[in-house]
């Protein structure tokens, strides 16, 4: 049975849902590209690149056999390039092993953490599923749980509370996607507008929020890699010297520095700038031929370990 709470949400994810082009369709791999993209990418930019990856890799095959520079190309101005090749050998593996049905399916390919996994599975299966994104968390941990800033700490309290609040049925395949929209419209990160919340009486944070006892946002450490002395974390610099090469200039090892670091000074920085190409080499991004920088012109199907995009 639905309580008149999750009625609501619906009702109000039914009148007020953005619309998005990933949303008119269950096409598996179209799903999974807007989920990929959307991991780390804002919405309205996502929205542009569907679109024109899709008419360049319209299928699974063609993206398995996307060349690793044209697909770098196509990825540009997505950031966290690092998605570019996993997307790639996730179609390998569907062409392997067939296009997945369940969560955990889902989960055993590159790049598909159980964020995503869950979330491909709601959409492609129309089907009920728990799926807690930056958005969800936020929504329902104030709904449910009173606590203003939640963090991926809360997860698991946050899982339990969806699960008893959801109805054990697929009519509520879209409630996710509900509170994604609902926390974008309206229960922002700061500044939620609880005033005029249609949700506010069922709301276990709502009275903090209006009373002024909400507390501010805690601050979030980067675990992220720093050289010292830059104000960028490595990841920053690695796709600026993606974005330098793929832009057709030629760079060297040693011009490359200077080109993406305007306080590159080789004393201190030529070690750190190398470890950057070497580590872009090993995970196929680029290659060094007779000491020029490259995108590689191959269809590699490497394995990259590393969380932390590139
Ligand atoms: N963020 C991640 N997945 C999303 C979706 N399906 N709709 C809107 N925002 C999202």
């Amino acid at each position: 049975m639905r309580t008149p709470l999750i009625s609501n949400i619906l009702r109000w994810y039914a009148n007020n849902k953005r619309r998005l082009p990933w949303r008119n369709t269950r096409n598996p791999y179209r799903i999974f590209i807007s989920e990929i993209m959307l991991q780390q990418t804002q919405v309205d930019r996502v929205k542009v690149f569907y679109r024109t990856w899709l008419k360049q890799f319209p299928t699974w095959e063609s993206l398995a056999a996307a060349q690793t520079d044209v697909l770098l190309h196509a990825w540009a101005g997505l950031g966290y390039n690092r998605r570019a090749l996993m997307v790639r050998q996730a179609a390998q593996q569907v062409l392997a092993t067939g296009v997945p049905t369940t969560i955990d399916e889902w989960r055993a390919l590159k790049g598909v953490g159980p964020y995503t996994a869950a979330a491909i599975y709601a959409i492609t299966a129309q089907k009920r599923a728990i799926v807690i994104d930056t958005n969800v968390r936020r929504v329902a941990g104030r709904l449910f749980l009173g606590i203003p800033y939640p963090t991926p700490a809360q997860d698991s309290r946050i899982a339990r509370a969806l699960d008893r609040a959801m109805p054990k049925n697929d009519s509520v395949w879209e409630l996710p996607q509900a509170f994604m929209d609902f926390g974008t419209a309206q229960c922002t990160s700061t500044n939620p507008q609880c005033a005029r919340c249609p949700f506010q009486s069922s709301c276990r944070a709502a009275k903090k929020f209006l009373r002024g006892t909400a507390g501010k946002k805690p601050r979030t450490a980067s675990h992220e890699h720093r050289h010292p002395g830059k104000p960028f974390p490595d990841r920053i610099y690695r796709g600026r010297v993606l974005a330098a090469i793929r832009s057709g200039t030629s760079y060297t090892s040693r011009t490359i520095g200077r080109a993406v670091d305007p306080s590159f000074h080789p004393a201190t920085d030529a070690d750190w700038m190398a470890r950057i190409l070497h580590r872009l080499t090993r995970e196929g991004f680029i290659c060094i031929t007779r000491g020029r920088l490259a995108l590689p012109h191959t269809v590699s199907k490497k394995v990259i370990h590393n969380k932390n995009g590139a």
